[in-house]
């Protein structure tokens, strides 16, 4: 049997560092490619390829920034200080590459929609883990724009049927992160 203990300790030990703490640095193409690669081979039930990436490089970066995380977020909290507004200015630009992953299920007879979403995150996780093993810093956010239809729409998704699943965003690691805190296997797991 081929082993590679490498791989079984990267798993073990690899921990993400968050978008605030992370500099943008720059990710080699050729890593971007290797890690959008290996993010669309997962285990999806049927080859449905139920999801779409996008990738947010360089310009694009700030112009969504400032067309779309911004102003949605002025509309929604008309009362937010300054200084709390001004964070949702550079959201994106917290990292050189952000890699957006949208759930887009598909009509099937036997395959239920939540295998199709289950499929979209293992997308997330593997992107996630591939940049990680190529030693950079990177996290899967949420926040709040990915509940944004305006943000949806503008990544190309159909609001009211796709959904987006997370945003990969992938810079330089400049601190190593701290541990966070890990489950108890006695919790988590139980054999029968
Ligand atoms: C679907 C999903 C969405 C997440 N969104 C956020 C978020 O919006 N803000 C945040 O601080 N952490 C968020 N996280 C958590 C972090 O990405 C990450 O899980 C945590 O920092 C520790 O991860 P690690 O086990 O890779 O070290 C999210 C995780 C998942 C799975």
């Amino acid at each position: 049997m081929l082993r590679d203990p490498k791989i079984i300790e990267f798993l073990q030990t690899r921990r993400s560092v968050t978008a605030k703490t992370m500099a943008p640095g720059k990710v080699d193409p050729m890593h971007l490619e290797q890690i959008l690669a290996a993010g669309i081979r997962v285990p999806d039930h049927g080859a449905l390829k139920p999801w779409r990436l996008v990738v947010i490089t360089g310009e694009a970066r700030r112009r969504l920034d400032e067309t779309v995380i911004h102003p949605e977020f002025k509309a929604a909290n008309p009362a937010a200080k300054p200084e709390v507004s001004a964070i949702e200015q550079s959201r994106l630009q917290r990292a050189d590459v952000v890699i957006a992953v949208l759930a887009s299920p598909v009509e099937h007879p036997s395959i239920n929609k939540w295998e199709m979403y289950l499929s979209a995150g293992a997308v997330c996780t593997t992107l996630l883990y591939a940049a990680q093993s190529l030693g950079y810093a990177a996290q899967w956010l949420t926040e709040w724009y990915a509940y944004n239809d305006s943000m949806l729409e503008i990544l190309g998704g159909r609001v009211g049927h796709d959904r987006i699943a997370g945003f990969i965003y992938i810079g330089e690691k400049i601190k190593k992160p701290i541990e966070r805190t890990r489950p108890d296997p006695a919790v988590v797991i139980s054999r029968l």
